[in-house]
């Protein structure tokens, strides 16, 4: 058995944009022995989420991508959110999934809350602002998320860059990412 499980939990609504270039190479330097599970929200699209706690609960057992996003994210030991910021936040299939969180602590069976904790989870963005401190907004969210389900927060590994490819061209970035999971 791997000793990790990554899962990439890819947001943005491009294939093969800045965030996967930048999660991609900081994926390179994971041990061998490490499992890669890579999935597309776009390729995954999740139901608008509804609230059903309140007044009494109504369960919904997830099927389809809910199924196996809940599934990969139950498996994996680390979780990269790895959402382009849009308006200094994560992009709203990422919010989505976050949403689905939210469902699937109810899940009967999932137990979600005590599989979530001690997992490590890990943010990746890009953004096309000069000022990293635009994407506190985003980083807060991941990281208040990880202490509400007693997860490790990893951090977040921002690039800058605005058309696929540029993020390339952050040197800083591609230097921080070849050590970002270590
Ligand atoms: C809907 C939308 C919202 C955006 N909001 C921001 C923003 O708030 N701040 C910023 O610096 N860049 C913003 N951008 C630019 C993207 O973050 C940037 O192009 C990034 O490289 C996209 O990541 P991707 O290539 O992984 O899709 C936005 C782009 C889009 C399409």
């Amino acid at each position: 058995m791997a000793a990790r499980s990554f899962l990439f939990v890819l947001g943005s609504s491009r294939a093969g944009g800045n965030t996967e270039t930048l999660a991609r190479i900081a994926a390179e330097q994971l041990p061998p022995d490490t499992e890669q599970r890579w999935l597309a929200l776009r390729d995954h699209p999740l139901p608008d989420f509804e609230d059903l706690r309140h007044p009494e609960r109504r369960h919904v057992q997830p099927s389809g991508n809910a199924e196996t996003l809940l599934r990969a994210t139950l498996e994996a030991t680390d979780v990269v959110i790895a959402s382009p910021l849009y308006w200094y936040s994560v992009s709203s299939v990422t919010k989505r999934y976050l949403d689905h969180w939210s469902g699937w602590l109810e899940t009967p069976g999932a137990d979600f809350r005590r599989r979530m904790a001690g997992k490590n989870l890990w943010g990746v963005t890009a953004l096309a602002d000069e000022d990293p401190a635009v994407a506190e907004p985003l980083a807060g969210t991941l990281r208040i998320s990880a202490e509400y389900l007693g997860m490790r927060w990893g951090g977040v590994l921002l690039g800058n860059g605005s058309k696929p490819g540029d993020v390339l061209a952050d040197t800083a970035a591609v230097t921080r990412a070849k050590t970002f999971f270590s």
